[in-house]
């Protein structure tokens, strides 16, 4: 049996002008993560797929995979065509992930990363992160039509990224460690919906959202410096003024502002939604000291859970990783 794993993320600045060539930055968060296996099967039974959370088996490349679970097969169909083997194969591959479903953690990113990484593995391919990373990008589009790549960028390089569309990846030094308490709404919210409502609101008010994403992406290059400078103050000044650009894209909700004040009460630095928005998860930086009285007033609101993560301080070098991902 061969077995690979991929963490979750979060967007710690920078979500949806990053669709329109601003920059971004993201993490990645160890607490949760997606795991694939695959396991040589019975003679005839074909590529078996079993989406353990989903309660969904199916085969593959029979036309009898449902909606939800398409980006399964092609992940599978994804990595076949790309090491030239053909469906003529007896294996099962079992899912699993201990990351919310439509919360903008990035599960659909590292599922799709854990089964490509299982099934390399499983044919002996060395895989390199940047064919990893563009095979899943491949499934994202599946999954939202017209993601920006850091999804599959930060899951899959799992670092902290800087990140533009259609550029090369950029990591960084991070001079201090940094804490982050990420909060779920309970409220599933789906990336394709809220990215699909922002461009047909950009199409309607173009100039008012360049001008929004212009301010996000300045945001994004502001809380990169202050990361490098261990600044957590002005990182969390700016995640707050993120916030505000976020509401004022119209992509916040009544639950993710509830808790962002709530996490401010608590004592945060800085807080916003993470991900698409509508719903999902809100991330706080948080002073060490400040950890337990953040994450009480987030359950006290309402927060169905609570995940505790850190930015490590670390002495990376800024690096560029060449992308082939088209802008
Ligand atoms: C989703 O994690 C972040 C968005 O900016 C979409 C994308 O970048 O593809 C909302």
């Amino acid at each position: 049996m061969t077995e690979a794993y991929a963490p979750g993320k979060v967007i710690l600045v920078g979500e949806h002008a990053v669709v329109y060539g601003r920059p971004a930055v993201a993490i990645p968060v160890f607490q949760v993560r997606a795991r694939a296996t695959v396991e040589a099967g019975d003679a005839g039974q074909g590529i078996v797929v079993v989406a353990a959370d989903l309660g969904r088996t199916f085969v593959a490349g029979r036309g009898e995979a449902n909606p939800e679970v398409l980006p399964l097969e092609a992940a599978v169909l994804g990595v076949l065509h790309h090491l030239r083997l053909s469906l003529k194969h007896d294996l099962t591959i079992t899912v699993s992930s201990t990351i919310p479903i439509a919360r903008g953690l990035g599960s659909g990113a590292a599922v799709a990363t854990a089964m490509v990484r299982a099934l390399g593995l499983h044919f002996s391919a060395r895989l390199s992160a940047e064919e990893v990373s563009q095979l899943v990008y491949e499934v994202e589009r599946l999954h939202h039509g017209t993601p920006s790549g850091i999804d599959n960028t930060v899951i899959v390089y799992e670092r902290p990224v800087y990140f533009v569309r259609g550029g090369d990846l950029e990591t960084f030094p991070v001079g201090r460690t940094l804490q982050l308490v990420i909060a779920d709404t309970g409220v599933a919210s789906s990336t394709r919906t809220v990215v699909e409502w922002v461009r047909r609101a950009w199409e309607r008010s173009t100039d008012e959202y360049e001008a929004l994403f212009d301010d996000v992406g300045n945001i994004s290059r502001a809380v990169r410096r202050a990361m490098e400078m261990g600044d957590e103050e002005s990182v969390g000044r700016r995640m707050d003024e993120n916030h505000r650009l976020l509401q004022d894209m119209g992509v916040s909700s009544p639950q993710l502002d509830t808790l962002i004040e709530a996490a401010r009460r608590g004592g945060a630095l800085g807080a916003k939604l993470s991900g698409a928005g509508r719903g999902g998860n809100m991330i706080a930086l948080v002073p060490p000291e400040r950890r337990g009285d953040v994450e009480r007033a987030l359950i006290s609101e309402g927060a169905q859970s609570v995940i505790q993560t850190e930015i490590p301080a670390s002495q990376n070098t800024p690096s560029r990783v060449a992308s082939s991902i088209a802008p």
